[in-house]
């Protein structure tokens, strides 16, 4: 057993994170978020570590994937990106500015994770308050931040899609 609480087997992976190539060893059971910890990825963030709370979310091959629950062996050929990885996305610039707007971050812990949920939302269009609560209701807020989220998302959304229109 390592020092981690980890054993076993391990293997090497690789995938792209963000854009780069990463070959890593990971054991056969290791969770991705904390190989993405590993990594520097500090804005992966393990709370709950059993998939309840959503801040370890990140994308894997475009989807939100809680990374506490996903082995890091099964990432194998993937593309990961972290919130880290889309700083100059204008999505994720969007929300940034509309979560500081709303004053949706108390204490920020859950925000990273937030922010990855919510990207998946900029496809399907305008959303409401209800379908944005249902969408969101796998990432959990200590600070109890949920209406001012929301509200920001759904502002987010607006902007978003009033620039497609015009
Ligand atoms: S740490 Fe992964 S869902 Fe809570
Ligand atoms: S802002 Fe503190 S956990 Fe969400």
């Amino acid at each position: 057993m390592s020092e981690s609480g980890l054993g076993g087997d391990q293997e090497m992976v690789r995938f792209d994170l963000n854009g780069s190539p990463v070959e890593i060893r990971v054991f056969i059971d290791e969770p991705l978020s904390q190989v993405l910890r590993r990594l520097g990825e500090s804005t992966v963030r393990e709370s709950c570590a059993v998939g309840l709370c959503g801040c370890c979310t990140a994308l894997v091959d475009g989807k939100s994937v809680s990374t506490c629950l996903y082995w890091a062996a099964m990432a194998d050929g993937t593309r990961i990106e972290t919130l880290s990885g889309l700083t100059s996305d204008e999505r994720v610039t969007a929300l940034q500015g509309s979560i500081a707007k709303h004053g949706a971050a108390q204490c920020g812990y859950c925000t990273p994770g937030m922010v990855m949920t919510a990207l998946e939302l900029f496809d399907a269009g305008e959303q409401s308050t209800k379908e944005i609560e249902a969408h969101m209701n796998g990432n959990l807020c200590r600070c109890a931040c949920y209406p001012e989220m929301r509200c920001a998302i759904k502002d987010a959304l607006a902007t978003a899609n009033k620039s497609l229109e015009t």
